[in-house]
């Protein structure tokens, strides 16, 4: 058992094996909209089938709109693709924790894949049961294990640490083992999870001891975890880590389920091939189904799903009013920022952006940036789109994922609502935040008074 020696393969996008390939980014010129496929309507973006401008109008700027109808398509594609008839997915819900978009999966037969007590208690409140809850967590705190184990969800040990804490705490418990397969791939360096250089999981070397350790607690491992990374465009990659997976699972003899993690990705530009999650599905099923059947035991094949699910449903809106020239840039300014969508600052992202008012025109190269005060306050370093003036609506696609759930309260800027459109209908799914909010939890504000309450377990405040 247990692979040795260094066999690290990273995977970055556009190449296979290590290749660096360049990372998101600017663009570059020349028309790359994935407007193939958006809804243009007198020359005006329409989202889930209404006007951005009038959801703007209606709702206020800056904006999230959801597409329900994207995520259930989504949804039922990965459903259908996976064969395997013990097939469980959970969704990672990382990527967007509205409790609105966690009931529609919850309705498509989806469990949820949570990372902290905060997302426990999200689902839960959302209606999801214990047993359809997975907690993979990263140095994890004794007071997050006995919130998870109150709550009787099932954990997954992501280090020899924790699984040491859980024998403490929970003798004779049923858990699951993250394993760091020694094989990561990701859109950015910043979500590659495997390989040495990551904080994930128990290294490989390491299985015998966390054997050892779980045997003294008296704690089952019932499931193997791996997330390679996020991001993923090359089905390849899925395929090489279950061959890590199905290989060391022989060691482990009450194994009831291998879990994949997630990292389906979604291509972010034109050139870009989408993953043919079809294939994908029959080439995964086919290789688990033949492994189970060698082993003499029907083992679950679970996957976590985030970004893949919810990524295309969502686009940001935001509004222009500054247009700006230097010597070197034109400079379109919104009244949203990276502290709503920070993807391109923080890992070179590439999401496409469409002036929502005039989709197609004369074009300018532009840079499309925020109200931040900092220069990298960026959507796009620069773009070539149709001219955008003061007054102009700008959507930034791509961003269910991974968007509002980054979002923070830089430079005191409330947060902006959330919308979903459903059948037709447009309601709001989080209200946005008013000034008032931003001193709620602070002391002398409503709820903030300091020193008169039990003081709070930890940062995360749950009990
Ligand atoms: N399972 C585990 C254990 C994970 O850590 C993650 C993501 C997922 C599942 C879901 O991965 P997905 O299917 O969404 O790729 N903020 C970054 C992505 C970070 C992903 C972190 N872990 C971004 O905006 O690209």
């Amino acid at each position: 058992m247990g692979r040795a020696g260094p066999r690290t393969r990273v995977v970055r996008p556009g190449g296979r094996a290590g290749v660096r390939a360049g990372r998101g980014g600017g663009a570059g010129r020349g028309r790359d909209v994935a407007a193939a496929g958006l809804d243009v309507r007198g020359n005006r973006l329409w989202w889930g089938g209404t006007a951005c401008e009038r959801l703007v109008e209606r709702f206020g700027s800056p904006l999230y709109v959801y597409d329900a109808e994207v995520i259930r398509a989504r949804a039922r594609a990965l459903r259908a693709a996976f064969t395997w008839p013990r097939t469980r997915l959970l969704y990672s819900c990382k990527a967007n924790s509205n409790p609105a978009v966690l009931r529609l999966l919850r309705g498509e037969g989806y469990g949820i894949d949570a990372v902290s007590p905060g997302e426990i208690a999200l689902a839960l409140r959302s209606g999801f049961g214990r047993g359809d809850i997975l907690y993979t967590g990263n140095n994890v705190t004794d007071d997050e294990l006995r919130f998870a184990l109150s709550r009787r969800v099932r954990i997954t040990a992501d280090s020899l640490s924790q699984l040491e804490r859980l024998g403490r705490l929970a003798p004779g418990t049923s858990i699951a083992l993250r394993v760091n397969p020694d094989v990561g791939a990701g859109h950015h360096d910043h979500v590659i999870t495997g390989g040495p250089e990551s904080k994930f999981g128990v290294w490989i070397d390491q299985l015998r001891e966390a054997k050892r350790l779980a045997r003294r607690a008296g704690l089952r491992i019932v499931g193997l975890h791996q997330h390679v990374g996020s991001g993923i465009l090359d089905a390849e990659v899925f395929l090489d880590a279950m061959e890590v997976l199905l290989d060391l699972s022989g060691g482990f003899p009450d194994l009831e389920f291998l879990d994949f993690g997630g990292g389906l990705g979604v291509p972010a530009k034109t050139g870009q091939e989408p993953l043919d999650v079809r294939a994908l599905g029959a080439m995964l099923s086919a290789r688990f189904g033949r492994a189970c059947e060698r082993a003499g035991r029907g083992l679950t094949m679970v996957l976590e799903p985030g970004r893949f699910l919810v990524a295309e449903a969502g686009v940001l809106l935001a509004r222009v009013n500054t247009v700006k020239r230097t010597p070197e840039h034109i400079f379109a300014g919104t009244d949203s920022g990276f502290h709503h969508l920070i993807r391109h600052p923080l890992y070179g992202a590439h999401h496409e952006i469409v002036n929502a008012t005039r989709v197609t025109g004369p074009e300018e190269f532009v840079a499309v940036c925020g109200h931040v005060c900092e220069s990298g306050d960026l959507f796009t370093h620069g773009r070539s789109i149709s001219r955008l003036r003061e007054g102009d609506v700008v959507a930034v696609l791509q961003a269910g994922a991974y968007g509002f759930a980054m979002s923070m309260q830089y430079n005191s800027r409330p947060r902006p609502a959330e919308v979903l459109v459903d059948g037709g209908r447009a309601r709001v799914i989080r209200r946005r935040e008013t000034l008032a909010d931003l001193w709620r939890t602070v002391e002398g504000g409503k709820g903030g008074k300091g020193g008169k309450k039990k003081p709070q377990m930890n940062t995360d405040g749950h009990r």
